[in-house]
């Protein structure tokens, strides 16, 4: 009589290690494994599971344009985007995501609500704030918020940078101005002739933006 009785539950167990497997997997090569597991179970482990990732070794997702986080991934996933975190890091996990699962992940993030950084002494972001609006004229360097928007919050493929950590952007700054690892932007010309310093003055003030 209890075997029977074991016997009759046993659809049911597997019915529910069916359901918690892709409810807690961790596999990138299963399309059935919901956008919203992988990002709670893979990409919680660097971007933070909202997206504000502590560490500035990685970047912030929360609130990124969704067309953007699409292209990136897509990018890493070709190997079109080569700079040597990129490769060490998003190549072997972007790897088997297919275009939907991309598309999802790209939708959770950009749902994600931005944190602010703790705030800094305003002298210290004026020079950043000079270039952000203004440019550098005399070097070719458009002002950031001409495709960056006013607030640095993004538009379609140009990224969100506001809340961004400071050491990230520093370093996509010089990918972009010393390196092909990400082709084919007008990020190339606009860092060109940007020094180490204005690099920092900017990516100063762009972490501390004001959210409002
Ligand atoms: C082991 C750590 C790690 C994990 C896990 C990880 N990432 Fe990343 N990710 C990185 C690093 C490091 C970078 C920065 C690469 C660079 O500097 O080019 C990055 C960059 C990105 C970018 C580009 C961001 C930008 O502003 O251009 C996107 C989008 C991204 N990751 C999405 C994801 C998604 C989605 C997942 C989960 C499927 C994920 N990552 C899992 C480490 C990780
Ligand atoms: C003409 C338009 C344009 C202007 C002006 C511009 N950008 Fe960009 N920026 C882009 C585009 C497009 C990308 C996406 C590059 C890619 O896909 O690889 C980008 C990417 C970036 C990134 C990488 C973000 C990430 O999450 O990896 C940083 C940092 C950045 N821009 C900073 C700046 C700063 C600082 C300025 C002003 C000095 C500036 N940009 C001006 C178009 C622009």
């Amino acid at each position: 009589m209890k075997s029977l009785s074991w016997l009759a539950l046993l659809p049911i167990l597997v019915a529910l290690g069916g359901c918690a497997n892709t409810q807690r997997s961790r596999d990138l090569a299963n399309p059935n494994v919901p956008p919203d597991v992988t990002a709670a179970q893979v990409c919680s482990n660097c971007h933070g599971i909202d997206g504000n990732s502590v560490s500035p070794n990685f970047p912030r997702l929360a609130g990124q344009m969704p067309d953007y986080l699409v292209e990136q991934l897509e990018n890493f996933r070709s190997h079109h985007r080569s700079d040597p975190a990129g490769y060490e890091y998003m190549w072997g996990i972007s790897r088997y995501l297919t275009d939907e699962q991309i598309k999802g992940l790209a939708e959770y993030f950009s749902r994600q609500t931005p944190k602010p950084n703790p705030p800094i002494d305003s002298a210290q972001l004026v020079a950043g704030k000079t270039i952000f609006e203004n440019g550098i004229p005399d070097k070719e360097t458009a002002p950031c918020m001409a495709c960056h928007g006013p607030k640095a919050q993004g538009i379609a493929t140009f990224p969100r940078l506001a809340n961004q950590h400071m050491d990230y952007v520093i370093k996509q700054l010089h990918v972009f101005q010393e390196t092909e690892g990400r082709p084919g932007t007008p990020m190339k010309q606009i860092t060109h002739f940007l020094t180490d310093e204005e690099m920092h003055q900017v990516a100063r003030y762009l972490q501390s933006f004001p959210i409002e």
